[in-house]
């Protein structure tokens, strides 16, 4: 069964093209009109998320893997196409998007765990294991605007982690933590793999998509250029890297 349906999605943004170096360059430019151009982060990208799958985005910086995970999730809105969803999708929440640096962690939970659609009850009683999930039970009652990056990145893990019904999205999930916070999200993964749930993960890593991924998508300058086994578009990211290098 397709869970996710992304059909034609495009995506641009505006980019300041004007560069402003000095003080006194950026007071003059005040008065010139700002220049922008036009950005394509996502062009007519399309594929489909089965039922209890791991399907793996991979791509370079900048290739727009985390802009697609964002339409995906309905946090932005695409210019054109459109995303079907026939499951609830859980996204990592980074920091900024609907967490409160005035709050602390304790109250932040309640606030991102209702956002993703856990009750209060369901809060109450996961809020031990999500804190030492993320190892900040030390930290519950400091104000999230104390945080570091590295903790505020494992308090949204641990959240999103305990609050997925259906399908978990997970951007560049290996890259935070120290080896024992990334031991338990791995296993953590496996075990939501295990249950049936299906997974969508970006990485730039071509040995986490190909421990942890059924099939893969390879972005390029926002467009799908290859779809497939994850081995295989892991193989051909990492040649395509190493063209890149000695043209
Ligand atoms: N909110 C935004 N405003 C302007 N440009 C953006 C925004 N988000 C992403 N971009 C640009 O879109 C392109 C794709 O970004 P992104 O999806 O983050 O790539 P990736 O996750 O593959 O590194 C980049 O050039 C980035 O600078
Ligand atoms: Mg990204």
């Amino acid at each position: 069964m397709t869970l996710i349906t992304v059909d034609a999605v495009s995506k641009a943004f505006w980019i300041p093209t004007v560069r402003r170096d000095t003080i006194r360059e950026h007071l003059f430019g005040m008065l010139q009109p700002r220049r922008f151009h036009r950005l394509q982060a996502l062009d007519s990208v399309s594929f489909e998320v089965r039922d209890g799958e791991t399907l793996g985005i991979m791509g370079r910086n900048g290739s727009g893997k985390s802009t697609l995970l964002k339409i995906l999730c309905g946090i932005y809105p695409p210019d054109r196409g459109r995303v079907e969803r026939r499951a609830a999708v859980t996204p990592i929440l980074d920091l900024g998007v609907g967490w409160n640096p005035e709050l602390d962690a304790v109250d932040n939970v309640f606030l991102i765990g209702s956002v993703m659609g856990l009750s209060l009850g369901e809060i109450r009683r996961s809020m031990d294991a999500i804190l030492g999930f993320a190892e900040l039970q030390e930290f519950a009652n400091l104000k999230l605007a104390h945080y570091s990056s590295g903790m505020s990145s494992r308090l949204a893990y641990a959240v999103a982690f305990h609050a997925v019904r259906d399908v978990l999205v997970l951007d560049e999930i290996f890259a935070v933590g120290d080896a024992g916070f990334r031991q338990r999200c791995e296993e953590r993964y496996r075990d939501l793999h295990a249950q049936g749930h299906t997974v969508l993960l970006v990485s730039h890593d071509p040995r986490t998509v190909t421990s942890f991924c059924d099939r893969a998508l390879l972005l390029d300058h926002g467009r799908i250029v290859m779809e497939g086994p994850a081995r295989e578009i892991a193989d051909r990211y990492v040649s395509t890297l190493t063209k890149r290098i000695s043209d």
